[in-house]
């Protein structure tokens, strides 16, 4: 699903309007795509969304109306998401600074009374400035990693539509799955009073 790109570079904020202007009957799956193709961002122009954290990787959000929410995730080496899925919304990412490596997987044998399920490996690749890419519906679930051999901080800009506040996580280990809440290290530029970022 990824696919290299030859493209316009925008501020993140004026690349934010351009996809607010994309119609809610127009935004698909292969639309939205077609705009992160076509529209980089400035990597410099993300430094206001920019916060690490030596704990956990950081979520940004930099933009969020009814139909969709734009966000950085910013990596330090070695940090890497939960595996989980998306809510059954799309999601398209990307990567300015950095480069990620994304993990798919099949959920087999799902008991949502159990709560339990057995994930498969699939899909493996990589996303860097390039490349962007978006979660493939038919198969949802996944983990984003910067491996400690990238040897670099990555950050990366996800587009959910529509915007979600928790989602469910895989217990490879314990073969089993759960609902989690999501929170925001920054909204809008602002570190969230409660983070202390260690
Ligand atoms: C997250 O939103 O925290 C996870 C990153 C992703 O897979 O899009």
């Amino acid at each position: 699903m990824a696919q290299s790109v030859a493209t316009e570079k925008l501020k993140i904020e004026d690349w934010v309007k351009g996809l607010a202007a994309i119609p809610e009957s127009e935004f698909s799956l292969q639309n939205v795509q077609d705009y992160v193709i076509r529209h980089a961002v400035r990597p410099e122009s993300l430094a206001k969304y920019c916060f690490f954290s030596r704990g956990n990787y950081t979520r940004n959000l930099v933009f969020r109306n009814t139909l969709f929410e734009c966000m950085t995730l910013c990596w330090d080496i070695g940090q890497h998401s939960r595996i989980h899925n998306h809510r059954g919304q799309n999601c398209w990412m990307s990567a300015p600074i950095g480069r990620l490596r994304i993990q798919n997987y099949r959920v087999d044998d799902r008991d949502a009374a159990k709560g339990t399920c057995r994930i498969v490996p699939t899909e493996l690749y990589d996303l860097d400035a390039a490349h962007p890419t978006y979660v493939n519906p038919m198969e949802p679930v996944h983990e984003v990693m910067n491996l400690a051999e990238f040897n670099e901080r990555a950050v990366s800009i996800h587009i959910y539509s529509k915007p979600f506040d928790s989602c469910e996580v895989y217990y490879r280990d314990k073969g089993a799955y759960a609902d989690v809440p999501l929170f925001f290290t920054s909204e809008y530029g602002k570190l969230n009073l409660s983070e202390k970022l260690l």
